[in-house]
């Protein structure tokens, strides 16, 4: 099983509209998919329309009893274990062992279920904290989407200094453009500037309002059987990441 981690610590790039296409996509080619939804805000959770049993809380995960609360999606192939309000707290719960043991943690509590999928994808909440520090670790791959702007970018400066700071592969890092808007000419320097540093892929996802509409639909993009610009660029996306990053 490999580890995707979907990860910015920067809000409202399009981590979880990756996150949750993307693992999408990667069922729909025959892969077995579990998405963690691991912001409290359960914004994942909310797309499949998935909400967690009463009894499951940040403790039952951090046990690794967790198994029992992953709850199948409408779609073949792909499982959810959906977020709790409890995981805004992660960070303290995390606090009493000892640091390098801690970074671990998170890749033990997922090993159990890599006999059962394929890919485990984790959309990840907006921190810079020691949260993230085991996110990455546990991570074979992090992506990081970056709309075309300063503050976007400086967000993934700051993840590059964190993978150095504790030690950390920075070949699993790969980034792309997100909500780009060819029009804005902000957005096109920005791309010409950086796009070719190899951090980036070539695949951009760009400001579409079916996506969006996602909040309405509460359901991945392409999964009413339409024809789905979206759900292509989607597959590109995934293509691009499993060539670049994932090929074994
Ligand atoms: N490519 C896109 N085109 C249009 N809207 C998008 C796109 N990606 C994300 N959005 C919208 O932007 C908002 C923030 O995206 P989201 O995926 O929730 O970001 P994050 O998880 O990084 O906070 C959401 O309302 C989402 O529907
Ligand atoms: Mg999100």
């Amino acid at each position: 099983m490999k580890i995707v981690a979907v990860y910015s610590s920067k809000g409202g790039v399009g981590k979880t509209a990756t996150a949750v296409n993307l693992a999408y996509v990667a069922s729909r080619s025959g892969q077995r998919v579990l998405l963690c939804d691991l912001d409290p805000q359960g914004a994942a959770s909310f797309y499949y329309r998935i909400k967690p049993k009463k009894s499951f809380n940040r403790d039952r995960l951090l046990q690794g009893r967790f198994e029992q609360y992953i709850r199948a999606t409408d779609f073949d192939g792909l499982d959810l274990l959906p977020a709790h309000f409890s995981f805004r707290n992660l960070d303290l719960a995390l606090r009493d062992e000892k640091q390098a043991k801690k970074r671990r943690v998170l890749g033990k509590l997922l090993q159990p279920l890599a006999k059962d999928y394929d890919y485990a994808i984790l959309d990840c909440p907006p921190n810079l904290t020691f949260l993230s520090e085991t996110i990455v670790t546990a991570a074979d791959c992090v992506i990081t989407p970056v709309i075309p702007t300063t503050l976007s970018l400086l967000a993934l400066e700051q993840l590059i200094k964190l993978l150095k700071k504790i030690d950390c592969d920075r070949r699993k890092l790969i980034s792309f453009f997100s909500m780009v808007e060819r029009r804005k000419s902000m957005h096109q320097q920005i791309m010409e500037k950086y796009g070719g540093y190899p951090i980036f892929l070539q695949t951009v996802i760009p400001f579409m309002a079916e996506i969006e509409k996602m909040g309405l639909s509460r359901q991945p993009v392409g999964a009413g059987g339409q024809q789905s610009p979206a759900h292509r660029a989607y597959e590109l996306l995934w293509q691009e990441i499993r060539q670049k990053k994932l090929a074994t």
